[in-house]
């Protein structure tokens, strides 16, 4: 896409920022953590954390695009070089280098997250291949056999992960996705529809009421001392937020726009996806026994099991699969975008160079993650296979650290008056009230949301 480039079109945004919102993190990765932190209680927190965290957030990166028109690097310099608040912000202590290492440790944690995301695409565009077959054969193997052979076959992930990653590159290379990423965003609202079906059939299954209580009664005691941070580093996730993709969106965004509504319809978005994704999976999970609530368990396995079940179930599968890689199709764009942009504004160099060097940079490190399960199955910590820790250190530790970083400069880069141009709009009254409230939560809120939830992680350590 090109920098000039702004969205002729206000679908044009909502498509591609909704695109990028909606993946892996909320049809795998968020009935999983539901699943650990016990349910109602949980969603309630992420909930909380979506409105409180997540959407001032986003807010401030697609105001920061809009404000620089560039990608988080360069956004940060910006802001270090601004002169309004020089002083406020250097007695801080956050003097230039600070701004600086916020962009390098944004798009640093982008490639490691894209490098672990390809390896579950992989899984995905495998189910996708398996649905395809499965027309062809006769007799079915089961999905538990299928996951196994994924599985235990870490070169098979790895070949997998390393398609997806050339799709993309080549998607980006050939800069077609502006297309793409629309093409995308168009089948959204088909996969939703076809979300609310299978979420409809799997309900009707006789755990559907002991599922919709899992999920929507809040019982406090299940929560433990990771779950705050837990919830906080998956709502960055699922929202794109604190890396600063949303950041590259905002400089495409048009002039007319009003930032804080297209902020909040894709948090709402987002977050129906993901409970939606609860609604679907929680009644098959608990329905069967000998489903394991591990990550590839929850959705890679219950998922296929109960399609094949359906009349029409395979048709039901390979529309839900070729759907699902879509999605992460369109969250890989635009993360590798987001470092591909801002690899080239850094280093100058053209668009095909920082394409493959980026490219060729994930592909190696997906081995770590993609051999997780063979190479490295040895490696175990409180008996979390690599895979796992890698998850847990990228998204609910790092991730964190980070948007509180990007909070603070946000909060001491840009003045009042700066953010008050781009946020509040004469025309709607409510956002002057608003307005004071976003600074009062990104300056405050959010930061001691995030050190009272690493406090408390950590002391879960202790006891
Ligand atoms: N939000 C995406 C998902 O839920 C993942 C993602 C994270 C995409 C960060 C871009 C940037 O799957």
């Amino acid at each position: 896409m090109n920098k000039k480039n702004v969205w002729s079109t206000r679908l044009g945004f909502y498509l591609v920022a909704i695109g990028s919102a909606c993946g892996l993190g909320n049809l795998w990765r968020f009935p999983v953590v539901v699943g650990e932190n016990g349910g109602g209680a949980f969603v309630l927190l992420y909930v909380m954390c979506a409105l409180l965290l997540g959407l001032p957030l986003l807010i401030g990166e697609l105001i920061l695009g809009r404000k620089t028109g560039k990608s988080i690097m360069a956004g940060m310099e910006a802001l270090a070089e601004n002169p309004h608040q020089k002083k406020e912000r250097e007695a801080l202590g956050l003097k230039p280098p600070f701004f600086r290492l916020v962009g390098a440790f944004a798009v640093l944690l982008s490639m490691a997250i894209l490098s672990y995301y390809a390896v579950i695409s992989g899984w995905v565009l495998h189910f996708v291949i398996q649905f395809l077959v499965s027309f062809t054969e006769t007799a079915n193997s089961t999905t538990s056999a299928r996951l196994i052979e994924l599985m235990t076959n870490g070169w098979l992930q790895m070949g997998l992960a390393s398609v997806h990653l050339l799709l993309v590159m080549i998607i980006v290379l050939k800069g077609v996705q502006e297309g793409l990423e629309k093409w995308v965003g168009y089948m959204m609202p088909a996969f939703g529809v076809l979300l609310v079906i299978l979420m409809y059939k799997s309900i009707s299954l006789p755990s559907g009421i002991e599922a919709l209580r899992f999920l929507l009664y809040p019982d406090f005691s299940k929560l433990n001392l990771s779950s705050l941070l837990s919830a906080i580093g998956h709502v960055c996730f699922t929202l794109s937020v604190g890396l600063g993709t949303m950041v590259t969106f905002g400089s495409y965004m048009r002039e007319q726009e009003h930032i804080p509504t297209a902020g909040f319809r894709v948090t709402l978005v987002d977050t129906f996806v993901s409970i939606f994704a609860g609604l679907l999976l929680f009644p098959i999970v608990l329905s069967a026994s000998n489903i394991p609530l591990t990550d590839p368990g929850l959705l890679f396995e219950a998922l296929p099991r109960f399609l094949l079940e359906l009349s029409g179930g395979q048709v039901f599968g390979l529309l839900f699969f070729v759907c699902l890689y879509l999605a992460t199709l369109g969250a890989s764009i635009g993360l590798f975008e987001m470092v591909v942009s801002n690899l080239q504004e850094k280093f100058k160099w053209n668009r095909t160079r920082t394409t493959w060097i980026t490219g060729l940079l994930l592909l190696l490190a997906s081995a770590i993650p993609a051999l997780s399960s063979s190479v490295f199955k040895g490696i175990r910590v409180q008996g979390m296979s690599l895979l796992e820790i890698l998850d847990s250190f990228l998204i609910n530790l790092l991730l964190p650290v980070l948007a509180l970083l990007v909070a603070l400069a946000l909060s001491y880069g840009l003045s009042l008056s700066e953010k008050r141009s781009l946020f509040v709009d004469n025309h709607r009254i409510e956002s002057v009230a608003l307005f004071e409230h976003w600074i009062w939560i990104l300056r405050y809120l959010v930061p001691t949301l995030i050190v009272l939830a690493l406090a408390l992680h950590f002391l879960g350590f202790l006891f």
